[in-house]
C-alpha cells in the first residue's frame, strides 16, 4: 500500500510499484485521495489506476466536486477478489446510504467525464498565473513543480498544488496560514511549519489568484528584512523508533498518561499525528524517544496541530501500562528486534 500522491501533489512511480508487485502476484493498493483528478487531464500526472495500481482509494471531495466525505474504491484487473473487497465493505457500510452523498459522487463524475479536460485545463491556467504572481514578491518563493521531482522517490508533481515557501519571510506557515484567514478571509489548502499550499482549482478566477496574490504581497511587505528566523524540524531519519507491540495491541492495553519528560523509553498507545501534512509520527506500538518528543513539542510551539492523541495539547502522552521489553536503540539505527505486524499476503 502506498499513500501517493501526498496532500503536496508529489506522486511516486506507482507504474514501477505495480509491476514489482504483479510480479510477485501482488495487489498494490494507493491512498489515492488527493489523485482522483489524474483520471480526467492530460496536464496532470497519471492517475494510479493509468499506473497499474490495483486497487485505489480516493476522496471525491478533495479534488473534485463532491460533498464532504464523498470517497471511492476503484478496483480493476483480477489481483483483488471483488466478492472479499465486498464483504470487507459491508462490515464497514452503514445500513443507511445517503442518497445526496452518492448522487454527490455520480453528479461529480458526470461533471468531469463529460468537461474535465477543460475544468482542469483551467485549474493549471490559475496556478500558472498564480506562480507568476508569487514569483514577483520578493522574500516568498514558489517551488517550481520540477524542482520536487527526482527528490526521493518523487516522479509527478500536480501544478494546481501551489507550494510557497515562506523562508524568506521569516514566519511560520501556521502563523501565515491565521493571518490569511483572519485579515483577508482567505483559506489556503495547507500550512506547515514553513510553507503555505494553494490548492488552485477549476472553480478559482482570475480575481481570486490576484486577491490571494495581494494578500501575500501584504504579508511579505510586513515582514521584508525578517529572513532566516524561520523553525526548521527535525529530520525524518531522527524520527525512527523501535515498534515494541503491534499497534492493535498497543491501542487497546491499559494505558496510562505520562508528562513528556516521563515519556522516552514508554510504548505509545495513540496515533499522533501533526496535521496538516497528516504524517503519522508516533503510531501504537512505537517506543517514544528524545528526538520524537523534541519534535512533536516544536510543531505544536509553532502552532501546529496534532491529532490523534488523546491530549492534543502534548501536556501528557498515553502509553501503555507495560513497558517495552528492549533498551531504545539510538536515532537512526536499526531496530533491535524485527518490526512486528508486517501485513499478511493474502490475495
Ligand atoms: C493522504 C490522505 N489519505 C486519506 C485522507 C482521508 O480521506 P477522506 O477525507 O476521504 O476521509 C486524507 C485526508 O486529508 C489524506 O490526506
Amino acid at each position: 500500500m502506498v499513500f501517493t500522491p501526498t496532500c503536496y501533489g508529489v506522486s511516486c512511480d506507482v507504474a514501477a510499484l505495480a509491476e514489482l508487485c504483479h510480479e510477485r502476484g501482488i495487489p498494490l493498493v494507493t491512498d489515492d485521495a488527493w489523485g482522483l483528478d489524474h483520471s480526467f487531464s492530460g496536464q496532470l500526472p497519471p492517475s494510479a489506476l493509468r499506473c497499474g495500481a490495483d486497487l485505489a482509494i480516493g476522496s471525491v471531495h478533495k479534488s473534485l466536486t463532491g460533498l464532504s466525505q464523498t470517497s471511492v474504491l476503484s478496483v480493476q484487473g483480477e489481483l483483488v477478489d471483488r466478492h472479499r473487497l465486498q464483504r470487507c465493505f459491508e462490515l464497514e457500510e452503514s445500513t443507511s446510504a445517503s442518497t445526496l452523498l452518492i448522487s454527490s459522487i455520480d453528479g461529480a463524475r458526470r461533471q468531469f467525464v463529460r468537461d474535465g479536460e477543460e475544468l482542469l485545463g483551467h485549474a493549471v491556467r490559475m496556478a500558472e498565473r498564480l506562480r507568476r504572481r508569487l514569483d514577483a514578491i520578493d522574500g516568498l518563493r514558489v517551488v517550481p513543480p520540477a524542482r520536487l521531482l527526482g527528490e526521493a522517490a518523487a516522479v509527478h508533481a500536480d501544478p494546481t498544488h501551489v507550494i510557497i515557501e515562506l523562508g524568506g519571510l521569516g514566519i511560520g506557515g501556521y502563523a501565515a496560514d491565521d493571518r490569511l484567514r483572519d485579515e483577508h478571509g482567505i483559506d489556503v489548502e495547507l500550512a506547515d511549519h514553513r510553507r503555505l499550499m494553494a490548492l488552485v482549482t477549476f472553480a478559482h478566477d482570475e480575481a481570486d489568484i490576484d486577491r490571494l496574490a495581494a494578500a501575500l504581497e501584504q504579508l511579505a511587505a510586513e515582514h521584508a528584512g525578517a529572513a532566516g528566523q524561520t523553525e526548521r524540524i527535525a529530520s525524518p531519519d531522527t524520527l525512527l523508533t523501535e515498534h515494541a507491540m503491534l499497534p492493535r495491541e498497543a491501542f487497546f492495553a491499559p494505558s496510562e498518561m505520562v508528562r513528556p519528560e516521563d515519556a522516552a523509553g514508554r510504548i505509545n498507545a495513540d496515533i499522533v499525528t501533526p496535521y496538516p501534512p497528516g504524517i503519522t509520527v508516533l503510531a501504537p506500538g512505537e517506543v517514544i524517544t528524545e528526538p520524537i518528543l523534541e519534535h512533536l513539542e516544536s510543531v505544536v510551539a509553532l502552532g501546529g496541530f496534532v491529532e490523534g492523541a488523546t491530549d492534543q495539547a502534548l501536556d501528557r502522552f498515553r502509553v501503555t501500562a507495560q513497558r517495552p521489553l528492549s533498551p531504545v536503540p539510538p536515532a537512526g539505527s536499526e531496530p533491535a528486534t524485527p518490526p512486528l505486524g508486517r501485513p499478511r499476503v493474502d490475495p
